[in-house]
C-alpha cells in the first residue's frame, strides 16, 4: 500500500494528515500557533512558527503510525491564502507574514484603482483590489518599510514557504496564486503587465505550477528534520480553499461547498470562468486543470466562534476539560436550548472588516437588539446565526449570477457541528450534505499529491475514487421563514451603520 501526507497550513494551526491511498486517514496531528494583532485590524503570523509546526506534525505521523518513509509516495500542501512571505537573498524571513485577514492596506488598494484602474483589474486578476490580499500587501511593505522591501528577494504565500523549506524550491501553483492578484486568472500565469504597472520585479515570484504538478523534491536536510525520504515527490498543492474543494468532491459544475474555518466560505465549481462584475465574490483558478472556482468570503466566521469562547466561555472550557468532550460541542449544546432569533438578538461577525458583499476593511462586528433577559447563551447562538446569515449573503450573491448551488457540501471545524449544518441547512433552503471524511484540505492536498504520482489519472477521478458522502441535512421547513425574517433584518444592519464604521475608523 502507497501513503501519502497532506499538510495544511491553517491560521489556528498546521494540521498534517498521513493517508494511504485510498485515502483514508492512518494518523494525524495538529500544532497550534498564535496570531498577533499589534493593531486594531492587523493580522500577522511568523513563518517560522509554520514550518516548526509543519515539521513537527509530519514527525508525528510518521512516527505515531510506524509507516515507513520509502511508502510515503507524495506530499501535497494546503494553506491559508492570501499571506506575504518576504525572504532576503538567504531565504530567510524578513518579517512576520502579513495574513490574509489583515486589513491595513486600504491606501494601497486605492494606489492599485487609481494605476492600474479597476475594470482592467477584474480584467486580468478577475477580481478586484483587495484589502486582504498579496499585491496591497507587498505595496504595504514598500511604502511603510522600504529598508525591509530593499533586502527582498523572494515573495511567497504561506503554504510556498512550507515547500521551500521542504524543497529549496520557489514554486507557487494557480489556486493560491490567484489570491496574489498578481495573477493573469483566465490564462494561469502571472501578469507581466500588472507587475510592470505596479512596479513589482516579477523575479522576486515563484514558478507557476498547476496544482496536481510535481514542483520538487524532499531535500537531504528536510529529511533528516521530518524523517520523510530525500527525494519524496512535492506537488503544487492548493490554496485552503481549493485544497478543501477537492477534499469534498467539488470537481464538476453543479457542486458547491461552505466551509467553517477561521473565515467561512462559500465556494462553487465552474468549468468556464464566472466574474461578478462588483467583485464581491472571487474568481480564482481551480485545483483542477484547466477549471476556476468563485468563493464568497466572510472574513469572521470560526474566528467570531473562537473570539467568543476564548473571552466568554472560560466556565465551558473547564467542564470540557472535566467532562472529557470538545469546548465547542458544549457551547453547542447551550446554544441550543435558545430558540431560533435567540430572542430577538443579532450579530454581525465583521471582527476583522467583511468582505462578501461589502468590501469594507472598515466594517466591525456588533450585537444587535440587547436586552437585560438576554444571556450568554443567546450571545452565543447570535454568534452562530449571525456567521450563518453572512454565508447566505454569499449564496445571494452566486444566485444573482446564475451559479447553481444546490448540491452543497459543508466542512472545516464549523461544519462538523450538526447546529451550525441545520442552520445553513435553513438559510440556503437546500440540502447540506457532509464528506464522510472530515479532512477537507488536507484530503485534498493529499489527493492532489497522489495525482501528481500518477496513482491516479486525474483530480476528478482522485475524487470521484475517494471522496465519500455521509449525512444529509435537510432543511426543517418550518423553521426556513423565521430564519429568513431575521436574515431580512440582518441584511439591512450593515448599510445603515456603514458610515459610523468608516468613522469609528478615523477615530
Ligand atoms: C480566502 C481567505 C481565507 C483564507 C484563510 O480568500 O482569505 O479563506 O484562505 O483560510
Amino acid at each position: 500500500m502507497a501513503y501519502v501526507i497532506g499538510v495544511d497550513c491553517g491560521t489556528s494551526g498546521t494540521k498534517t494528515v498521513l493517508f494511504d491511498e485510498l485515502g483514508t486517514v492512518i494518523a494525524s496531528q495538529t500544532i497550534e500557533y498564535p496570531m498577533y494583532q499589534p493593531k486594531n485590524g492587523y493580522a500577522e503570523q511568523s513563518p517560522e512558527d509554520w514550518a516548526d509546526a509543519m515539521i513537527n506534525t509530519i514527525k508525528a505521523v510518521l512516527s505515531k503510525s510506524g509507516v515507513k518513509s520509502d511508502d510515503v509516495i507524495g506530499v501535497g500542501i494546503s494553506g491559508q491564502m492570501h499571506g506575504l512571505v518576504m525572504l532576503d537573498k538567504d531565504g530567510r524571513p524578513l518579517r512576520k507574514s502579513i495574513i490574509w485577514c489583515d486589513q491595513r492596506t486600504e491606501a494601497e488598494v486605492e494606489q492599485m484603482n487609481k494605476i492600474v484602474g479597476r475594470k482592467r483589474l477584474i480584467e486580468i486578476t478577475a477580481n478586484p483590489a483587495l484589502t486582504g490580499w498579496t499585491a496591497a500587501k507587498i505595496l504595504w511593505v514598500r511604502n511603510n518599510e522600504p529598508e525591509v522591501y530593499e533586502k527582498c528577494r523572494h515573495i511567497l504565500l504561506p503554504k510556498d514557504y512550507l515547500r521551500y523549506i521542504l524543497t529549496g524550491e520557489f514554486a507557487t501553483e494557480v489556486s493560491d496564486a490567484s489570491g496574489m492578484q498578481l495573477l493573469d486568472v483566465p490564462n494561469r500565469c502571472f501578469s507581466k503587465e500588472i507587475c510592470d504597472a505596479l512596479h513589482i520585479d516579477m523575479s522576486l515570484l515563484a514558478k507557476v505550477y498547476e496544482s496536481c504538478e510535481v514542483t520538487g523534491r524532499v531535500t537531504a536536510k528536510a529529511a533528516e528534520l521530518t524523517g520523510l525520504k530525500e527525494g519524496t515527490i512535492v506537488v503544487g498543492g492548493a490554496g485552503d480553499n481549493a485544497a478543501a474543494a477537492i477534499g469534498t468532491g467539488v470537481a464538476s459544475d453543479g457542486k458547491a461547498f461552505t466551509t467553517i474555518g477561521t473565515s467561512g466560505v462559500v465556494f462553487a465549481h465552474t468549468s468556464d470562468i464566472a466574474i461578478d462584475p462588483k467583485g464581491r465574490v472571487h474568481t480564482c483558478c481551480a485545483a483542477v486543470p484547466g477549471a476556476w472556482h468563485v468563493m464568497g468570503v466572510t472574513q469572521g466566521a470560526g474566528l467570531s466562534l473562537k473570539w467568543f469562547r476564548d473571552n466568554f466561555c472560560a466556565a465551558e472550557k473547564e467542564t470540557a476539560k472535566y467532562m472529557g468532550v470538545d469546548e465547542y460541542y458544549l457551547m453547542d449544546k447551550e446554544a441550543e436550548t435558545v430558540p431560533i432569533g435567540a430572542e430577538r438578538l443579532l450579530y454581525l461577525p465583521y471582527l476583522m472588516g467583511e468582505r462578501t458583499p461589502h468590501l469594507d476593511p472598515n466594517a466591525r462586528g456588533m450585537f444587535f437588539g440587547l436586552s437585560a433577559m438576554h444571556t450568554k447563551k443567546h450571545m452565543l447562538r447570535a454568534v452562530l446565526e449571525g456567521v450563518s446569515y453572512s454565508l447566505r449573503d454569499c449564496v445571494e450573491v452566486f444566485r444573482e449570477m446564475d451559479i447553481n448551488v444546490s448540491d452543497m457540501m459543508a466542512c472545516g471545524g464549523g461544519g462538523s457541528s450538526p447546529l451550525w449544518r441545520s442552520m445553513l441547512a435553513d438559510l440556503y433552503n437546500c440540502p447540506v450534505k457532509t464528506a464522510a471524511s472530515k479532512e477537507g484540505p488536507a484530503l485534498g492536498a493529499a489527493l492532489l499529491a497522489l495525482t501528481g504520482a500518477g496513482v491516479y489519472s486525474s483530480v476528478p477521478e482522485a475524487c470521484a475514487a475517494v471522496v465519500k458522502t455521509d449525512k444529509i441535512q435537510q432543511p426543517n421547513e418550518a423553521a426556513v421563514p423565521v430564519y429568513e425574517d431575521y436574515y431580512r433584518l440582518y441584511r439591512d444592519i450593515y448599510p445603515a451603520v456603514k458610515e459610523h464604521c468608516a468613522r469609528l475608523a478615523r477615530l
